[in-house]
């Protein structure tokens, strides 16, 4: 009998949920997908025993919304099956193993880990601008990984990206030592430019952490960003910044999957 799971991911530019929603489907049908700031997440998990976790990569790290969901609810996981599904512009190390070493403190049962590399969501930063085209064939190259671990679930073994040993090294040398303060606390790094803002509103209904008000036309962010991009990506005068100071090309997930 085909096993019952829920999902439950953050994505702030669209690839987790993507990923994940691909991935579900062929698992289990039924399964409910929730976002993680969903009233309904943590209902959801305290009614399912087995759960695939998706999050986008943050500097080798899971966000720290994800860290705070699974701490802060310890009792929560006990006892529960996860899948960590971890997304990621390029590199990650053990992307999936930061949540999963999290969840085994919890007394969760890891299934396994799964790596996918999709666009590149930081969207102000020169270094990482990519063609569309090289965008589309990410996207294609995911989807048909995403069909590679189906099958492998489908026989009983899941996959094991970034559990080992060797992965947990390559993440910590990889970036987590050196950019370890960018995801350790939420930042309070979110810039508007005031002279772009024309108070639409649109940032504080997006974030996925309420951490920006809107009064008397003026945004405010209030130090609680998990640094999705979400409220970057969807600005319609390119008015928030983070890591970089200018806006190449907001990366929005939708405009390249039916093109893949
Ligand atoms: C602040 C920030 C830091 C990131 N750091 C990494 C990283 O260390 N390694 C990596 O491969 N991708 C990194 N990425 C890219 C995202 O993990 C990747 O684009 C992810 O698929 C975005 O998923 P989402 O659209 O669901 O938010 C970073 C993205 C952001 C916004």
């Amino acid at each position: 009998m085909q096993k019952k799971y829920c999902a439950i991911y953050l994505s702030g530019t669209g690839n987790t949920k993507f990923c994940v929603t691909k991935l579900v489907k062929f698992l289990d049908e039924t399964a409910p997908i929730v976002a993680m700031e969903d009233d309904a997440a943590i209902s959801t998990i305290e009614a399912y025993e087995n759960i695939v976790l998706g999050y986008p990569v943050q500097f080798s790290n899971a966000p720290k919304m994800v860290r705070d969901l699974i701490l802060g609810n310890r009792a929560l996981w006990k006892g529960k099956n996860v899948l960590c599904v971890a997304t990621m512009g390029a590199f990650s190390g053990d992307g999936a193993g930061c949540a999963a070493r999290l969840l085994k403190k919890c007394g969760a049962f890891v299934l396994g880990g799964l790596h996918l590399k999709m666009p590149d969501s930081v969207c102000d930063s020169k270094l990482l601008k990519k063609s569309a085209e090289e965008k589309i064939q990410i996207i294609r190259r995911a989807e048909e990984k995403i069909g590679r671990a189906v099958l492998q679930i489908g026989r009983g073994k899941f996959p094991r990206d970034g559990l080992s040993i060797f992965a947990h090294a390559a993440g910590l040398l990889g970036q987590r030592l050196w950019f370890c303060n960018r995801t350790r606390h939420y930042s309070r790094k979110l810039k508007i430019d005031r002279t772009l803002c024309v108070g639409c509103g649109n940032c504080v209904r997006v974030c996925p952490m309420k951490n920006l008000s809107l009064e008397g036309g003026e945004v405010s962010p209030h130090g609680k960003c998990t640094i999705c991009y979400r409220c970057i990506s969807l600005c319609p005068k390119k008015a928030i910044t983070l890591v970089g100071k200018r806006i190449s090309e907001q990366y929005r997930a939708e405009n390249y999957i039916d093109r893949a």
